[in-house]
């Protein structure tokens, strides 16, 4: 088997059915589940008010409500293992039928041994010892894209597979800054399995990926540090400049293959129904959207309505100096945000995405995955539309790629994520602080029907157990 067929180009706007006929090479997203902590602390309120801010800055101005948090008893393997044991009781998956576990994390528990082998271990507390020693499992390290990126190298091993095994794919982490930091309102955690297989019912990748990578300091974690280390702003700005040079390699590589053919006048996004990006913090997806959006317009006839309705675009050369010139420019991003085009184009194909995002915080590497699992949730996605996924990592680089969903996405089971959500334990400000400091002692709630970390030993080799 050898990597994937190319595909016709969409001949109109109009997703068509015929795409999602699945030749025996296609691969994709076949199914996927999540994890969230049961505890989480609300963003308005005794947070807002003790850290003395504006709760509107938190709801609007970051787009955040709520952010999960770790109890003591949990850490980014239990949390992989939570996810994985959903994915493969929702599939009636055995262990022999899964060939290889790529496991996506920044939280990694151990300098050297995989994060993965922790994971099986737990999971043959369920299943039996040895029941997982055919699989083989590897750790994906490169900060919020590495899930996607571990998605790619499967991809291409399950399209070669010949014994029928499938693959999953385990985003983990725990988003975590210093208390009372800019970074503090942007955490969460979580995890998110995704089921790699040919004939995919949820999303076949058309194979088609553009990357960017740069050497940045936007956001990093010395060895021995548990809070990350960020230059907010700065962050900000390298996941703009990554996005649109994965996605300007993205265009150049669907045209060259015959995927995405616009006719004059249109532009590539015209051909996608949900442009699902990274989700550091749901304002995040709104630049990011705005930026890309803009890209695209400018030079097409629709840029001029653009224009006339908010003003011309600032050109560096009719300013004295580059500060004039940057406040226009910050100036005009701002008026673009709020323009009926872009607001119309955002509300149709990125603002659903953010709906997981805005209750549970940043999970790092799988964040746009709950994306992803948000659409699927409110039951966006229809069979022949087109995905396109934006990846950001920091350090930095950034992935773009597509998929088609599948005829039978509409029949997977859902996950009454919402309800989940809903029935989570809200803590205090100094409960969370405690946890956040390590210095909580013991769990806050007693572990029930879950994993969880039961001891660390002298050595430092972590235990867990299933607590009933
Ligand atoms: N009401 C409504 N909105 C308000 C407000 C109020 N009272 N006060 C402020 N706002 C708005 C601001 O106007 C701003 O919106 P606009 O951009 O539209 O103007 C928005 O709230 C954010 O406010 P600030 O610009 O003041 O931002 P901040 O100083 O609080 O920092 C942050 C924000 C940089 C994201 C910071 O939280 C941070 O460092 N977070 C961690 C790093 C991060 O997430 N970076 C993202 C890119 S890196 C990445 O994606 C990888 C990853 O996962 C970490």
């Amino acid at each position: 088997m050898t990597g994937f067929p190319s595909k016709r180009a969409n001949p109109n706007k109009i997703a068509i059915f015929e795409n999602t006929i699945c030749p025996d090479e296609e691969v994709g997203i076949d199914d996927l589940s999540i994890y969230v902590p049961d505890l989480f602390l609300s963003a308005a309120g005794e947070f807002s008010d003790l850290r003395g801010i504006d709760s509107a800055k938190l709801t609007r101005g970051i787009g955040i409500e709520r952010m999960a948090i770790p109890d003591a008893h949990e850490d980014a393997a239990t949390m992989a293992a939570m996810s994985l044991l959903e994915l493969m009781q929702r599939n009636s998956l055995s262990p022999k039928e899964i060939g290889k576990i790529y496991i996506g994390t920044e939280s990694g528990v151990d300098e050297a041994k995989a994060i993965g082998t922790y994971v099986i271990g737990m999971m043959e507390k369920i299943f039996g010892k040895g029941a997982f020693q055919d699989c083989c499992t590897v750790e994906f390290k490169s900060a919020c894209i590495a899930t996607t990126l571990a998605l790619e190298s499967m991809s291409f091993w399950a399209a070669a597979e010949e014994d029928d095994l499938v693959g999953v794919v385990i985003a983990s982490d725990i988003a975590k800054y210093p208390l009372h930091s800019p970074g503090e309102y942007t955490q969460g955690a979580g995890s998110v399995s995704l089921l790699i297989k040919r004939r995919p019912r949820l999303i076949s990748l058309e194979g088609n990926y553009g990357f960017f990578t740069r050497d940045e300091n936007d956001f990093f974690r010395p060895i021995g540090e548990c809070n990350a280390v960020v230059n907010g702003k700065h962050s900000n700005q390298c996941y703009l400049d990554a996005m649109q040079g994965a996605f300007d390699v993205f265009a150049k590589r669907s045209r060259k293959k015959g995927l995405i053919m616009p006719k004059t006048g249109e532009c590539i996004t015209d051909y996608v129904s949900h442009l699902i990006f990274h989700i550091p913090y749901p304002r995040m997806v709104e630049y990011a959207a705005s930026a890309i959006f803009r890209h695209e317009w400018r030079g097409l006839p629709r840029w001029n309505a653009v224009e006339a309705e908010i003003c011309e675009e600032p050109k560096a050369k009719a300013y004295a100096n580059q500060d004039d010139f940057l406040a226009a420019e910050a100036d005009f991003i701002k008026r673009f945000a709020k323009s009926s085009p872009f607001q119309e184009a955002f509300k149709a194909k990125v603002k659903d995405t953010t709906m997981i995002s805005r209750q549970v915080g940043n999970i790092y590497t799988g964040s746009i995955y709950l994306g992803l699992a948000s659409l699927i949730e409110q039951q966006k996605l229809k069979p022949g539309e087109r995905v396109c996924f934006g990846a950001y990592g920091s350090g930095c680089s950034a992935l773009v790629f597509s998929g088609l969903v599948q005829r039978e996405a509409s029949f997977i089971p859902l996950r009454d994520i919402e309800k989940k959500l809903n029935d989570r334990t809200q803590i205090s400000l100094e409960e969370y602080e405690k946890l956040h400091e390590g210095k909580m002692g013991r769990s806050l709630f007693s572990p029930s029907q879950e994993f969880a970390l039961v001891g660390i030993d002298r050595q430092g080799y972590r235990h867990y157990d299933y607590a009933e």
